[in-house]
């Protein structure tokens, strides 16, 4: 399965699926929304086409969600994986792709962009990763697999999210992997 990756980070979610060698799974391009990431570097290492499209670099939000769609198209991926991108994407994008994405919380608890900390916050004494279609929403789409981590006493947002990482990428390799040998999805 051919697919395009988003990242706007470390892009540990990437290596996983780049080091998933049994998998039937092809990165083809990977995109960031910024310059720097040590996710496109990751790409970069195994020699996988790369771009970053910066919201700043375009008059409108659409008018970038356009361009990264024409981006990515040219890779003609099977599937977008949002993993660790953290930009709403608009309807344009949405139209052209199926996306996956992949949450550090058990949605419905916990969406947007500080899912750990707002988790922590809240005093719950389990949460975990989510990984979900991508709809209109923030992280609202139809859920696929969920991870369950325990937070445990004194641990801060960093340690906590170290711990739901481990899950979290064995979750995404698995979603993969499922979404890749049975395409009903298309
Ligand atoms: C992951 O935990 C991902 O769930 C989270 O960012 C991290 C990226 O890690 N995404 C969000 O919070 C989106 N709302 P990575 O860059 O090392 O894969």
């Amino acid at each position: 399965m051919r697919l395009a990756v988003l990242v706007s980070g470390s892009g540990t979610n990437l290596q996983a699926v780049l080091d998933a060698g049994d998998a039937p799974l092809e990165v083809v391009v990977v995109g960031a929304d910024r310059d720097g990431t040590r996710g496109v570097e990751r790409a970069q290492e195994h020699g996988i086409p790369t771009f970053v499209c910066r919201v700043p670099d375009h008059d409108t939000r659409a008018d970038w969600d356009a361009a990264l769609a024409r981006l990515v198209a040219a890779h003609d991926p099977d599937l977008v994986v949002s993993a660790g991108f953290m930009k709403v994407l608009g309807p344009a994008f949405l139209e052209a792709f199926r996306v996956v994405n992949t949450h550090p919380a058990l949605l419905p608890s916990f969406p947007g962009a500080h899912g750990v900390r707002d988790a922590l916050a809240h005093g719950v004494k389990v949460t975990g990763c989510t990984c979900h279609w991508v709809d209109a929403g923030v992280d609202t789409g139809p859920i696929i697999d969920q991870r369950a981590v325990r937070v445990e006493d004194g641990d801060d947002a960093a340690s906590l999210h170290e711990r739901i990482k481990e899950q979290e990428r064995g979750m995404l390799v698995d979603v993969l992997t499922r979404l890749a040998q049975d395409r009903s999805w298309r």
